[in-house]
């Protein structure tokens, strides 16, 4: 007999936020690993400038929304002044932002989903800075990929979201399943006019 689907909606009691927002965002965070590397890649130089652009007009709007609407402890540290420099020692622009990133009034938990992303990233972000060492030789600027204030900034988001919740945060779970659903969301829509600008090269793709 079939395995009854637990459902990713609801958190699960004693289960951790992180482990929730986790399952709640799995299909989209590899719907969105596939549709940035079918945009840009880092392949090769141009597809890693243009990974970086995209990553930047993604970015600026969520920075912003954080900026008005996070409290300290829960803005991650601005990462597009990072990705204009790497930008700038590729010879690359700095490409035009994202339209604006808004989750309507701002709620309990919407800052907490938002950082979460943006810091989760961080972990992705390690990997592929292995990659693009590799690939370019240790020649491509990685100031973005490598932030090493980001990482720190996620260890200490991690110990606030990995321990399981009480009931009493539900709301504070919910709000922040809706906003890490619309970040994804957001970074996908990027990621789609992106590709359908400009896909990246062959030999990302093949
Ligand atoms: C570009 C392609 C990407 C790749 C290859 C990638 C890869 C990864 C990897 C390897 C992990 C770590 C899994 C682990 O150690 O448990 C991860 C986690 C994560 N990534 Fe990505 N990622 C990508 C893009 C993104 C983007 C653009 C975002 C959001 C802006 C993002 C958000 C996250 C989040 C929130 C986590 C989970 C953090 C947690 O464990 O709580 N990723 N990703």
């Amino acid at each position: 007999m079939a395995a009854t689907p637990v459902s990713v909606l609801a958190e699960q009691p004693g289960e951790s936020l992180r482990t929730h927002l986790r399952a709640a965002t799995m299909a989209a965070h590899d719907l969105l690993d596939n549709a940035m590397q079918a945009a840009s890649g880092w392949q090769t130089r141009s597809d890693y400038a243009r990974f970086l652009a995209l990553q930047h007009a993604a970015r600026v709007p969520l920075e912003a929304w954080l900026e008005a609407h996070a409290p300290a402890a829960l803005r991650p540290p601005p990462q597009t002044p990072l990705i204009a420099r790497d930008l700038a020692q590729l010879g690359a622009q700095v490409p035009a932002p994202a339209r604006l990133f808004t989750l309507g009034r701002a709620g309990p938990g919407h800052a907490l989903g938002t950082a979460w992303v943006l810091a989760g990233s961080a972990l992705g972000n390690r990997a592929i800075a292995k990659a693009v060492a590799r690939i370019g030789g240790g020649q491509w600027p990685v100031a973005f990929l490598g932030d090493g204030a980001m990482m720190d900034f996620w260890q200490a988001l991690r110990a606030r979201i990995d321990r399981p919740s009480v009931p009493t945060d539900a709301a504070e779970a919910t709000g922040a399943t809706d906003a890490a659903e619309a970040v994804f969301a957001h970074f996908l829509a990027v990621a789609a006019l992106s590709q359908a600008a400009e896909p990246a090269s062959e030999s990302a793709r093949s």
